[in-house]
């Protein structure tokens, strides 16, 4: 099989924002107790915060995480979780039916984003909670002193504003499995006056508006459009929520995935504009895609309503990831890079032990799941310039998506070193030659990686996830690739990889 990539430097979509590599932590099972913060653990620093997990956090590349929740977020009280520790009351967790203790919350959540130099994004509850609390959770996280909530941060030990730019108003509000889940008029309306006094407090913040939790919600579309003719001057950008998952062992449609969320992206965008039109606004809304990965949801998770009451940081959520998962992880990042320009801030939901490239065991090790490579990969090499490339290929036919390419591919351009990043994914189950002709630019390729997708059914634990890495995450070098009389440049794709 073949196919052709064309790109050129001055064939640009746009700048790739460094939040575009973003991750998600929320008090949901595993991923703050025992997962970001353990203080028994032999690698917790005086924080209480695992060494082991933050260092694999860097490797990965995130830069910024997105707290506290979620769904959760919809019936947590912020001010419940600062102050003296001691002082904190534990409270049911409705939204994930577990035992909250209230030992992380916002302050040292912030401290531990600062010291690792990686940019929090925070959420308001829009659930329980209203325009009141969401203004007063700005003020103590990016208050001056002399003003009620910021002096309370004060006495709780911080005196120097925490500074976070992104907020998003609430959380899937549009999901009636959401606590406080309202229609797309009662959250437009209350978004917008939330975002409002929020702005008030601090002018220079971002706020996103929660978009659909799905582009499978009936009230996609719709909902969008209701929400933003309420909130389009308030706010900066649309949430989008994605999850893709093999169902009914449709291999074809999974690896399709990354065109259904290139479709989802183009039909919010569509919305957003559309609502713009209609106000004659020169603003433009962007994304911001905070939630997005493969989840085993519809085949694994038995659903919130079905979750017994349980404390502990229980295991909820702890999907185990195959080659192929990372195929397709890498084929979405290959769309959101292709968006960059209406696409500036994404969250790979979420970080560690929930649906996660990184997993622990308590008082154990940390390790990396398949997924984890192409998202570091695509982290560490893409920079600069999303380039709007032409690419050739096939189609085939999914049950789920209609004709997909065989082929995608994206590319970034870094101008100020030369440095351009490809990344291309083959769907199909044979390799494929795919032939790169870059005008105006001579290009030599260094080096890469491969990821490749595999049949073994997923087994927990390190040893697996290591095997995984073995067998299927090679690193490629600059014989791997021909170049052709005319120029151009040639490189084999495995069947079913990520490269
Ligand atoms: O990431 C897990 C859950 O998925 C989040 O809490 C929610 O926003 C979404 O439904």
């Amino acid at each position: 099989q073949r196919a052709t990539v064309l790109l050129h430097p001055d064939f640009r979509v746009g700048a790739v924002d460094r939040r575009l590599f973003g991750s998600f932590v929320e008090h949901l099972g595993r991923a703050v107790y025992t997962g970001i913060y353990e203080p028994d653990h032999t690698t917790a620093d005086e924080h209480g915060f695992r060494r082991d997990v933050a260092d694999l956090t860097h490797e990965l590349g995130v830069s910024m995480v997105r707290y506290p929740g979620g769904n959760f977020v919809s019936n947590y009280n912020w001010e419940d979780g600062v102050g003296p520790v001691e002082d904190r009351k534990p409270f049911i967790d409705l939204a994930w039916r577990t035992i909250e203790p209230n030992t992380i919350g916002t302050d040292e959540f912030l401290q531990w984003a600062e010291r690792e130099g990686i940019e929090p994004m925070m959420a308001v509850n829009l659930g329980t909670r209203g325009v009141a609390a969401a203004a007063a959770l700005v003020e103590y996280v990016n208050g001056e002193a002399g003003s009620k909530w910021a002096d309370l941060r004060i006495a709780n030990g911080r005196e120097k504003p925490y500074g976070v730019t992104l907020w998003c108003l609430g959380n899937e509000m549009d999901g009636p499995w959401q606590i406080g889940h309202k229609d797309a008029h009662e959250y437009g309306k209350l978004a917008a006056e939330a975002g409002k006094a929020m702005k008030l407090v601090d002018p220079s913040i971002e706020l996103v508006a929660c978009g659909s939790s799905s582009m499978y919600m009936d009230t996609f579309g719709e909902w969008e459009q209701t929400v933003l003719s309420y909130t389009y001057d308030i706010v900066d950008h649309i949430s989008m929520h994605a999850y893709y998952e093999e169902l009914n062992g449709d291999r074809a449609s999974f690896l399709g995935s990354a065109t259904a969320m290139d479709r989802f992206i183009r039909r919010v965008v569509s919305s957003a504009d559309a609502v713009g039109a209609r106000k004659r606004s020169d603003k433009a809304i962007t994304i911001s895609f905070d939630e997005w990965n493969v989840w085993y949801l519809e085949s694994r998770f038995p659903g919130e309503a079905n979750l017994p009451l349980q404390k502990d940081a229980p295991r909820i959520i702890e999907d185990v990831y195959s080659g192929l998962d990372a195929v397709v992880v890498g084929d979405l990042m290959n769309t959101l890079l292709n968006h960059a320009d209406r696409v500036p801030v994404a969250c790979l939901a979420q970080l560690v032990n929930v649906i996660a490239p990184i997993m622990t065991e308590p008082g154990g090790e940390a390790w990396k799941q398949p997924t984890f490579f192409p998202f570091a990969q695509a982290a560490r090499t893409a920079r600069g310039t999303a380039l709007d490339l032409r690419v050739d290929a096939p189609v085939f036919t999914t049950k789920r998506h209609g004709d997909v390419p065989t082929v995608t591919a994206a590319a970034t351009w870094d101008e100020t070193d030369g440095s351009l990043a490809l990344f291309l994914t083959n769907r199909t189950a044979e390799p494929v030659d795919v032939t790169i002709s870059h005008l105006g630019a001579s290009i030599v390729l260094t080096a890469g990686l491969e990821v490749t997708a595999d049949n073994e059914p997923a087994v927990a634990g390190p040893e697996h996830a290591a095997k995984i890495a073995e067998k299927h995450v090679r690193v490629i070098d600059a014989p791997a690739v021909r170049v052709e009389a005319d120029g151009s440049t040639v490189v084999t794709l495995a069947p079913e990889s990520w490269t």
